[in-house]
């Protein structure tokens, strides 16, 4: 009895100390970062930066050791290395080149009529090939004839991600007025939070999923009228549908082509459904030794945009859950509800820390800009 107490006495006062030391070894590195206190003269700000930089820096330290060093001198250099930035067109070029050995971009960003036969079955990305799809005649209907990036190409192009990092940016102006074309991701509302990321739209992706989340399945009179309004402020726009990526997209798919088939002729949005492309899109990312379980919808958007556009610039693309500006804690998304915590969930699947480490390499060669700050 005494023994097993002494031994369990001894467990826990090893887990104080480890916890003791890993608070140590944060704070100092946080000062470390963040320079004296002149930038918060109150020193108010410096609690929330312990906080938000314990949990993020443990985050980084647990999924990726060596990247701690890049975020600590990014603040620093992409930020004060911005009006220095150079776009380096031989480089992207070459880049673009490299993709479609890959990839047939204009070809395979959509599905076409021409391509598919009633009754087919189609497979899914990241599901057993056991799960099927069986092509109907409404869905058919609903393809393009052709690609619709066929021979279109854009000189300077936002590619705008989702993270928290948006919130109080002032960027909405400049999204909307400095781009030629604007892409963004999972049909992120823009209205409400138009100051900060622009509502200008003309291409977005669109996982079945949404329908269930943000559309209640389109049970109700109510629902169908706001996914119908929705819509209707994307006249013009490219709904980019992966349909064929989760097999547990299948049912919501149907009640989105239903839908779609009603209201033919009463809606501008114009569709595009990939087929099976994210082998394709995963062998060139891996070439970069970005190899995740799962590429994110931000990185796919940019592979898409490689092929459309001349230059890229990217906003809101920032994983972590603390403010390079501020030093503030951040939610995941922007539109996230106020006091949703950052948890890590996504950032597991995605790799998101390799995945922006690898943007962050990008940003420095000239291939794309990134931009974090907040907009004049
Ligand atoms: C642009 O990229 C090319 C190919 O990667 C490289 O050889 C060249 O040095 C770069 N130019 C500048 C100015 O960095
Ligand atoms: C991709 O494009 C190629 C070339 O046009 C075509 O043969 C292939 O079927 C396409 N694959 C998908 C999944 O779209
Ligand atoms: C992009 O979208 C805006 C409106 O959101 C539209 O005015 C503009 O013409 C579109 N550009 C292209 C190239 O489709
Ligand atoms: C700008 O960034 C480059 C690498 O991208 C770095 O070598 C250089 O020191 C930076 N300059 C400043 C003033 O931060
Ligand atoms: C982001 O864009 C704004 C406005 O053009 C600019 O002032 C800022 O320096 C940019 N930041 C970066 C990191 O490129």
């Amino acid at each position: 009895m005494v023994r097993i107490a002494s031994a369990l006495g001894l467990v826990m006062f090893s887990v104080a100390l480890l916890i003791l030391s890993l608070i140590s070894y944060v704070s100092i590195k946080k000062d470390f970062l963040f320079g004296s206190s002149s930038r918060y003269p109150n020193g108010g700000p410096r609690m929330y930066m312990f906080h938000a930089g314990f949990r993020s820096q443990l985050a980084l330290k647990y999924l990726d050791p060596a990247f701690t060093p890049l975020t600590s001198t990014l603040t620093e250099k992409v930020q004060s290395n911005a009006t220095k930035w150079t776009y380096n067109s031989t480089a992207f070029t070459q880049q673009r080149e490299d993709i479609s050995r890959y990839i047939d971009i204009p070809h395979n960003f959509s599905l076409t009529r021409g391509a598919v036969r009633v009754g087919q079955l189609m497979h899914y990305d990241y599901s057993s090939h056991k799960y099927v799809y069986s092509v109907g005649a409404n869905f058919r209907s609903l393809l393009p004839e052709a690609s619709p990036i066929l021979h279109k190409h854009y000189n300077v192009c936002a590619v705008v991600g989702n993270s928290g990092v948006l919130t109080g940016s002032k960027c909405g102006a400049q999204i909307d007025e400095k781009f030629d074309y604007v892409f963004r991701c999972n049909f992120a509302p823009t209205e409400v939070f138009r100051r900060d990321v622009g509502r200008r739209t003309n291409m977005t992706t669109f996982n079945p999923s949404i329908l269930e989340k943000y559309y209640n399945n389109l049970l109700t009179v109510q629902d169908r009228n706001n996914f119908f309004l929705s819509l209707k402020r994307l006249d013009g726009a490219i709904l980019w549908i992966p349909a064929f990526f989760f097999h547990t997209s299948a049912t919501v798919t149907r009640t989105l082509v239903d839908f779609f088939v009603e209201h033919q002729g009463q809606l501008k949005v114009q569709l595009a459904w990939p087929g099976n492309i994210m082998q394709y899109v995963n062998s060139y990312w891996k070439t970069k030794q970005l190899s995740p379980k799962r590429l994110s919808t931000g990185i796919l958007m940019y592979t898409l945009a490689s092929s459309m556009c001349d230059q890229i610039h990217l906003y809101g693309f920032w994983p972590f859950g603390w403010d390079p500006n501020t030093g503030k804690e951040l939610p995941y998304h922007y539109y996230d509800k106020k006091g949703t915590k950052f948890t890590t969930k996504w950032q597991e699947a995605h790799q998101l820390p390799a995945e922006f480490k690898l943007l962050y390499k990008m940003h420095t060669k000239g291939l794309l800009k990134l931009n974090l700050s907040h907009c004049a």
